[in-house]
């Protein structure tokens, strides 16, 4: 079997989770969540009381933290100093909150290492905003997952709906202002790597994006 990295990033809402998780899968890879680790990064400031704009604070924050993704029957599992945070990081508020932290140089730099780490042995899908452009500028193949506005909110509100209470609107609003945080900050902007396969996913469900992808992966 090829022993490859292969990148997935784009927007909030994309399907890129879906999308990461069957197409590691098929491959046989280990499928790595890096938003889990800005999420787990943002929880953990907020339950320290941290401003996301404390640079120091959160500097010091990620030097004394040790982030884990394990695999477990239900999926992937985010340990926190050895604690499972696992069912706290997907709140509205996290979810804003790790927006924000990601913009900050300390919080990158740490996660910049800490996904560096995870690539050494290959044979992994990453899912991300900048995996292809700054994590792994030369992954092996690289795919930017891209949905209208309209599909992109609705996705996100059937899946929270079940959990929250959140209306279209809503749902949509912070999706926009998550999508401008995430693509107009200065460190690692969400944007296509030059090189990058992208895949535009509103008229196509995850088993049809997998195949599309697939496609591309048999030609490198
Ligand atoms: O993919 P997600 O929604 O779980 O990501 C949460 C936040 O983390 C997202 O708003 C932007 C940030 N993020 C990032 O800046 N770089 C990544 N590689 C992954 C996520």
């Amino acid at each position: 079997m090829k022993k490859l990295i292969v990148t997935i990033d784009g927007p909030a809402g994309a399907g890129k989770t879906t999308v990461s998780r069957k197409l590691a899968d098929r491959l046989g890879y280990r499928y790595i969540d890096t938003g889990a680790l800005y999420r787990g990064v943002a929880y953990e400031a907020s339950h320290l009381g941290i401003s996301s704009e404390d640079d120091e604070r959160l500097k010091r924050l990620c030097r004394d933290l040790k982030l884990n993704l394990t695999r477990s029957k239900d999926g992937l599992r985010l340990i926190a100093n050895g604690v499972d945070i696992t069912s706290r990081i997907r709140t509205p508020e996290i979810t804003m909150l790790a927006s924000a932290v990601s913009a900050r140089a300390p919080v990158r730099d740490y996660l910049l290492g800490l996904q560096r780490e995870l690539g050494k042995e290959k044979c992994a899908v990453f899912e991300g905003r900048d995996m292809g452009t700054v994590v792994f500028p030369d992954a092996d193949i690289k795919f930017f997952l891209i949905a209208s506005q309209k599909t992109r909110a609705l996705r996100r509100y059937n899946e929270l709906k079940l959990k929250e209470n959140m209306t279209i609107e809503k749902v949509e609003e912070d999706l926009t202002r998550r999508d401008a945080n995430d693509s107009n900050r200065d460190l690692a902007p969400l944007k296509a790597a030059a090189d990058a396969v992208i895949i535009d996913s509103t008229d196509l469900n995850a088993d049809g994006v997998v195949s599309a992808m697939m496609a591309h992966i048999e030609d490198v």
